[in-house]
């Protein structure tokens, strides 16, 4: 690779252990996918908090870090971890595991990254603009960043989104590249969608058809007459998912589809191909259902006014996780939904998700309207799934 005279410095040490190392990640990661130089990024958003998936070694790699003088020269944001920060004792979490995350959080924090765990940072500051290189690693929002916002990103790991943190740079190769960006395969949806849980649906039948494919095909999706910011949340977790795309276009809707035509190869998507992809992520009924769980990606301020609307002077009967960022709790605060949702007993679980939290064995079945959120609760927990329209998850909950 080519490198700066800044970047070599870094290389040779000039700027401490942490940098060095930091570097070496970068042009190992650039020396495999043949890139012929670094690109400076804007922002980083790094994967890999809970301590749950990060386990002893990789806590020990980021308090080495750390101790080697490691700081961010971008703003830098953290995924979820595996607890709410502030309230991990009413989730239940282990007080032994809560000090191993408080361990992760704490080094993260030395090296100047904002303690924001959050897989929505695009809500709250995060958020690049058209056309800036960035470094993000969780698949959900690098496939919102690069389809919605028009922001370039590979999707990094945890280890290589921090080398970008603590550089400024990452190797330009893959969707930092123009060419890379074109669409390959056009997808014809036959049937109007609409709500968080049919573009989950939507991203799930995408997806499995791109599994096998390699390279994985850029999707540009055909028929989506308009679509929500909640809805391309859920699409890009999904369609991330099942398939491993980074990056759709969808003509009138994402903003850089009007410079292609539709690829000529095409896949017709029917009403029934959706139906049966619904059908296997429900493999149980209301009966069976003890956790709900509405927030994978994280919610919106608008998904907890209406959770809120909908909850206001009742009861719910199961245990139920509100799961979002912070920043949009902060808000439902002031606004007195969180007041309204409590009340009702369902939990906030802020900074984390029913996905990366450790709650493997604690419940039988989880509903939910998140298509990524069923994936996970059945090949991480070994939950049965239920899933289901966003109001419906809540009506669930009071059942
Ligand atoms: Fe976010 Fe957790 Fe879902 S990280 S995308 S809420 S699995």
């Amino acid at each position: 690779m080519k490198l700066t005279a800044e970047e070599q410095d870094m290389l040779q040490g000039a700027y401490g252990r942490a940098v060095q190392k930091a570097m070496q990640i970068l042009v190992a990661l650039g020396t495999i996918y043949e890139a012929e130089a670094m690109v400076a990024v804007s922002s980083v958003q790094v994967a890999g908090v809970s301590y749950d998936n990060l386990g002893e070694a990789g806590l020990e790699f980021l308090e080495e870090m750390a101790g080697g003088g490691g700081k961010v020269r971008v703003l830098t944001t953290l995924n979820p971890a595996g607890m709410d920060i502030e309230n991990w004792q009413a989730m239940g979490i282990d007080p032994v595991f809560a000090a191993q995350q408080q361990r992760v959080i704490d080094a993260f924090t030395r090296m100047g990254i904002i303690p924001t765990c959050s897989c929505t940072p695009y809500l709250f500051g995060n958020t690049p603009l058209f056309g800036e290189h960035i470094a993000w690693s969780e698949s959900s929002a690098v496939c919102y960043a690069n389809s919605v916002l028009g922001a370039r990103s590979n999707r990094e790991g945890g280890p290589s989104a921090l080398a970008a943190a603590i550089t400024g740079r990452t190797p330009c190769y893959g969707f930092h590249l123009e060419q890379k960006r074109y669409p390959t395969i056009t997808f014809d949806i036959k049937v109007p969608i609409s709500g968080t849980y049919a573009f989950g649906v939507l991203g799930k039948v995408v997806g499995d058809w791109m599994e096998s494919c390699s390279p994985k095909p850029v999707p540009y999706l055909m028929g989506v007459s308009s679509a929500s910011l909640e809805e391309l949340k859920s699409l890009s977790a999904s369609i991330a998912t099942y398939g491993g795309a980074a990056l759709f276009h969808i003509p009138g809707v994402t903003p850089e589809a009007s410079c292609f035509s539709p690829p000529e190869e095409k896949i017709v998507i029917t009403r029934d191909d959706l139906a049966r992809a619904a059908e296997s992520l429900n493999d149980v009924g209301e009966e069976q259902v003890d956790f709900i769980s509405l927030g994978c990606p994280h919610l919106s301020l608008r998904e907890v006014a209406r959770i809120a609307e909908l909850l206001a002077g009742r009861r719910v009967r199961k245990t139920f996780w509100i799961t979002t960022s912070r920043p949009v709790k902060r808000i439902a605060d002031s606004m007195g939904y969180t007041r309204v949702i409590e009340e009702a007993g369902a939990i906030f679980a802020v900074d984390t998700c029913c996905v990366v939290a450790p709650i493997k064995g604690r419940f039988r079945a989880l509903a939910t309207d998140s298509a990524k959120a069923c994936f996970y609760a059945t090949a991480k927990n070994g939950f049965k799934t239920r899933l289901l329209p966003f109001d419906r998850v809540v009506e669930e909950a009071l059942l």
